[in-house]
């Protein structure tokens, strides 16, 4: 007779464990284990014949391309790659309040038009859904909308004849299969549930999104493989304190990964944004040191954002590195090379990086733009009128070139920037520079140190004798 065992599982990450303990070895979360039952089948080995031959085929052979439904929304539809894939599954995660349940609601109601559409609502009442489609102006649209949690009865809807073509779930945190004893949100009840999903969707051709809350670090809660199982993994972020959203795509069988959707949340909901770099420049001041304006790149669009930098000395004994919107080992990098091959002291300062209007960069092209912020905050000197800065820079303290160059100096020149400080070598097969900027070319770091040098105030600048 099979014998049922326990086994405890981590709601942060899905590691498994023998027995209770209070920490999580797999990823250190302190009380995260709950007890799951698992009823022990003896193993079976596989018993030798009685396979099917696998017919295979070519590489290369007739499929019919995938049909995608257009949401309306431009922004949305590009982060998806051109929209929805029928049978695929999509899950969205962000912090609660930044607008998952928004745009998705706008997303099927654009989509109502020509297919049909369900929203299954597992946290809010049908009222607070209906109160949230009037706000949006999109009350009129034919969408089917229910409040559920059994996984049962919307397999059961999904499944019946005139089911929907476009689901959405939210959130996949409070379905639940009957099967399992386990409470909503544990990660077994989350990956039955979004397996069981999943699979009528696949089945009958549905495009189907998920909502996923986030944990306290920012990925998606439950299990990891929630993200193996699903088709595309979006997040939206964006500042509490800030009007814009980014939708990101982290992983997408249909399309791009490194593409953003940009978007205002208003009165009226989630606005699309067609132009981010304009909206991200808008609070600048030009002509004060310690920013710098970064033509970044963003999947295939080019989006110039504000890099703030504060060197001040310390009052610790430490001094404190703060990064908002960087990667703080990437700050530690280029602060590094400042010290060691530039001769600038920051030592005895605390620094503080700042990206100005919530945009996270992870681009390495923004360590000039960084550096170049760095070092006009401890000199006072600001970075030439009217220029952008981009490059990347090794531990030689060369500057590096950047993909994209040309795409960058255009967005820059668009938007009224008359300057570029910019790699002198450039990648091979790089045409001439558009939009007739004047290009200041940085060989190495010290080049632009000594550009952002205050001739007249040496000792503000902490330099130490350095040789090259
Ligand atoms: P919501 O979509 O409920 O967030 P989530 O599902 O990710 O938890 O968004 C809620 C926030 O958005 C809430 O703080 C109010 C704000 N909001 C607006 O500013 N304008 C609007 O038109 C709507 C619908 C929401
Ligand atoms: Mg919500």
């Amino acid at each position: 007779m099979a014998k049922s065992s326990s086994r405890y599982v981590c709601q942060d990450c899905g590691g498994l464990h023998p027995k209770w303990v209070g920490k999580c070895e797999a990823c250190g979360a302190w009380n995260t284990l709950v007890e799951e039952v698992v009823e022990a089948a003896a193993p079976k080995g596989m018993k030798p014949g009685g396979g099917r031959r696998l017919s295979f085929v070519e590489l290369d052979g007739k499929t019919a391309d995938t049909p995608r439904r257009v949401t309306g929304m431009g922004e949305f539809d590009r982060v998806l790659g051109g929209g929805l894939v029928a049978g695929s599954a999509t899950l969205i995660g962000g912090d609660p309040g930044i607008g998952k349940s928004t745009v998705l609601l706008q997303a099927v109601a654009g989509l109502s038009g020509g297919s049909r559409c369900a929203y299954v609502s597992g946290e809010e009442a049908i009222d607070q859904v209906r109160m949230r489609a009037r706000r949006l102006g999109v009350a009129g649209a034919t969408v089917g909308l229910a409040a559920a949690t059994n996984v049962r009865d919307i397999v059961a809807s999904l499944e019946a004849a005139d089911g929907p073509d476009v689901v959405v779930i939210d959130s996949i945190q409070t379905m639940y299969v009957d099967a399992l004893d386990s409470a909503p949100g544990t990660v077994a009840q989350v990956r039955a549930s979004a397996q069981e999903l999943i699979r009528v969707a696949k089945r009958r051709g549905i495009a189907l999104l998920l909502v996923g809350h986030v944990t306290k670090e920012g990925t998606i809660a439950g299990p990891r493989v929630l993200e193996h199982m699903v088709d595309t993994v979006l997040y939206f972020e964006g500042e509490r304190g800030h009007q814009f959203r980014i939708l990101r795509g982290v992983k997408n069988r249909f399309g791009p990964t490194d593409e953003i959707g940009v978007f205002e949340m208003t009165e009226r909901g989630l606005v699309e944004v067609g132009n981010p770099s304009a909206l991200f420049l808008s609070d600048r001041q030009d002509d004060v040191s310690g920013a710098c304006v970064f033509a970044g790149m963003e999947g295939t669009r080019p989006v110039l954002v504000e890099i703030q930098a504060l060197v001040a000395p310390s009052p610790f004994g430490t001094p404190r590195r703060a990064v908002v919107g960087w990667d703080s080992n990437r700050l530690a990098m280029v602060t590094a090379v400042l010290e060691a091959r530039c001769g600038v002291s920051l030592a005895g300062n605390d620094v503080f990086l700042n990206v100005a209007g919530g945009l996270r960069v992870s681009e390495p092209a923004a360590d000039l733009a960084v550096a170049a912020a760095l070092v006009s905050s401890l000199t006072g000197v600001p970075v030439p009128k009217g220029s952008v800065v981009f490059g990347e820079i090794g531990l030689a303290a060369e500057v590096r070139a950047v993909a994209h160059a040309e795409t960058r100096l255009k967005e820059a020149a668009k938007l009224g920037f008359t300057k570029a400080l910019l790699p002198a070598s450039r990648r091979k097969g790089a045409g001439p520079a558009a939009g007739g900027m004047e290009q200041v070319a940085i060989a190495r770091l010290p080049d632009l140190v000594e550009l952002l040098h205050d001739p007249g105030d040496d000792t503000r600048f902490g330099r130490r004798a350095v040789s090259g």
